[in-house]
Formats: C-alpha cells, sequence, structure tokens
C-alpha cells in the first residue's frame, strides 16, 4: 500500500516547518499536492510560509503555533491530529545543545528532551490508530546520525535521538502488513544555504563546506524513501559512508573522538 494519495480531507502535518528541514517538507509535500498542517512555535514565520505555499501550490495550509516542549501544548495538538485524517506526519522539530551536561542549563536540557523525544513519539501515538484503521499512512520522523552513537559534549540531543532513531525503524517493522509506512531521516550536517564567512556559527565553520547537504534535496529524497517505506534515509555519500562506519566501530573508539570534535562546539 503506497502513502496516501493528496485528498481534500486529509492532511500532511510537518513539526518545526518554520525554517530549514521542515520548511523544505511542507514545501516539497505541497508540491505533491497535499493539503498541510503547518507547526513550530514562530506563528508569524509559519503563516508567511503558509502564504507562499498557498500561492504557489494552491493547497490548503493550516498553522498551528505550538511550543512542542510544553506537554500541555503539545497534549492540545495530539488531541486534534488524533480526531483528524492525517495521512502523513514528518516529525521533525528537534533541536541541540553543545558542552558537557554539567555545564547546561538543566531547564534547556529538559526542554530537549521533551521536544525531540515526546514531541515525536507523543504525535506518533496520536496519529497511529487513524493510520492504523485506515490501513494507509506516513511517518517520517527526523532521527540524526547523531544518535549512532555516544557523544560526549553532545549527549542529551545523541541520547535523544538514539531514541528516535530506534523508535523509528522498531516501528517501521511493526507496521510493515499494517499499510502504514515509517521511515527515518538520519542525515549529517542539511542546511539551506551555506552563509558566509562572518555569519557562519561554530558549527558551521568546524564542518567542512563539501558535507553540507541542501534542505530541498534532503526533502525530496526523505519523501521519496517514505513513499517506498525505506528504513533510513542518509542524504549525501560522506554521511552515508561515516553512518555506516559509525555502526561498525566499536564505541569505546569512537566516543573518545566525537567527544574531542564535540568539546569544541560546546566552547570547551
Ligand atoms: N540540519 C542538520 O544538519 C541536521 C542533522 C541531523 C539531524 N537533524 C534533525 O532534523 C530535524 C530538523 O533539523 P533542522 O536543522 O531543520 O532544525 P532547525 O533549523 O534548528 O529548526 C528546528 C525547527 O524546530 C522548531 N522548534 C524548535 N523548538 C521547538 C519547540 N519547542 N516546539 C516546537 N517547535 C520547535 C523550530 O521552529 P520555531 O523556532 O519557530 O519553534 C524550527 O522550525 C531536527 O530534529 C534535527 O535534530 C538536522
Amino acid at each position: 500500500m503506497p502513502v496516501p494519495a493528496p485528498s481534500a480531507d486529509a492532511r500532511a502535518v510537518v513539526t518545526g516547518a518554520s525554517q530549514n528541514i521542515g520548511e523544505g517538507l511542507a514545501i516539497e509535500l505541497a508540491a505533491r499536492g497535499h493539503n498541510l498542517i503547518v507547526t513550530a512555535r514562530r506563528g508569524d514565520v509559519l503563516r508567511a510560509l503558509a502564504d507562499r505555499i498557498i500561492d504557489q501550490y494552491g493547497v490548503v495550509v493550516e498553522v498551528r503555533p505550538v511550543d512542542l516542549a510544553d506537554p500541555t501544548e503539545r497534549t492540545k495538538l495530539c488531541d486534534e491530529l488524533a480526531a483528524r485524517d492525517i495521512s502523513i506526519l514528518c516529525a521533525n522539530a528537534g533541536t541541540a545543545t553543545f558542552g558537557p551536561v554539567a555545564a547546561l542549563d538543566s531547564a534547556g536540557e529538559k526542554a530537549q528532551v521533551q521536544l525531540n523525544v515526546l514531541g515525536v513519539h507523543d504525535l506518533v501515538l496520536a496519529v497511529l490508530p487513524g493510520m492504523v484503521s485506515r490501513n494507509a499512512g506516513g511517518i517520517l520522523i527526523s532521527g540524526s546520525a547523531a544518535g549512532n552513537s555516544p557523544i560526549p559534549n553532545n549527549a542529551t540531543y545523541a541520547a535523544t535521538k538514539a531514541f528516535v532513531n530506534t523508535f523509528s525503524e522498531s516501528l517501521r517493522g511493526e507496521l510493515k502488513r499494517a499499510g502504514v509506512h515509517v521511515t527515518l531521516l538520519a542525515p549529517g550536517p542539511v542546511r539551506e544555504t551555506l552563509p558566509n564567512e562572518h555569519e557562519q556559527s561554530l558549527v558551521e565553520k568546524l564542518i567542512p563546506d563539501f558535507l553540507w547537504i541542501s534542505t530541498e534535496y534532503t526533502a525530496k529524497l526523505s519523501l521519496d524513501g517514505l513513499e517506498r517505506n525505506k528504513m533510513r534515509i542518509v542524504p549525501g555519500a560522506t554521511s552515508k559512508a561515516m553512518s555506516v562506519a559509525s555502526g561498525y566501530t566499536p564505541r569505546a573508539i569512537v566516543t573518545p573522538i566525537v567527544g574531542a570534535v564535540y568539546k569544541k562546539l560546546g566552547g570547551g
């Protein structure tokens, strides 16, 4: 059973749609004819995106400004989605922090778990019964190559991404015969455009240009992968090779190496 074709009542949902990968997914879904629900915290940015998409593709775009790290706001959105015909869920919103956990703001670390883990898990649980009963649906989860191994100085992020990577790939195994596709997007570095040298963040300065993959390409590849019920999408040959290598290299060897790299990102 393919991912459902666009229909008047069905909605494709994209979380973290206000920029970068989520924005790319929303645009690509609209280009494929899907009516959308887009969500993130910044309602003004979402509304501007919705206007552009409606102008260009003539689809319906509903805007939901929601802080997914807030359990009350998240529950409200989940309740709405559970009652609607959701054909595709792109559980994409996520944030990262860098530095030793002991030195980071604990409220920020907890919010990151709420967003990166429960912001995926709760939304999937909300839409899943409807998809299973219709025998059709697509769930694309934005995990990360960072979830493949321990990363000192990026510990909360790496652990949250290990959760969603494993959740996505496990869920896919359960739903193979239920008509619901589940694909994990586990990218290396992705961004819309490479900024000039003066505007680059430390992360951007430390990652060589050839490793960056565009959001547009990532969105297309991810949705094509979801259509084919691919287990995992890793855009870019270098990221793919690094991802495979990290899967076979003992964690005791990988951990101190990546920890030293990420120490620079935490300003340590
Ligand atoms: N880009 C990469 O290189 C890369 C690599 C590996 C994995 N990933 C994963 O791919 C996903 C998207 O990455 P990205 O680079 O596109 O992220 P990004 O540019 O940092 O954008 C994050 C998105 O999430 C939204 N968001 C942040 N906090 C939120 C909250 N509390 N509640 C609701 N929405 C929130 C943001 O919008 P508002 O600020 O408006 O809320 C924004 O739309 C993430 O899960 C990320 O971990 C990205």
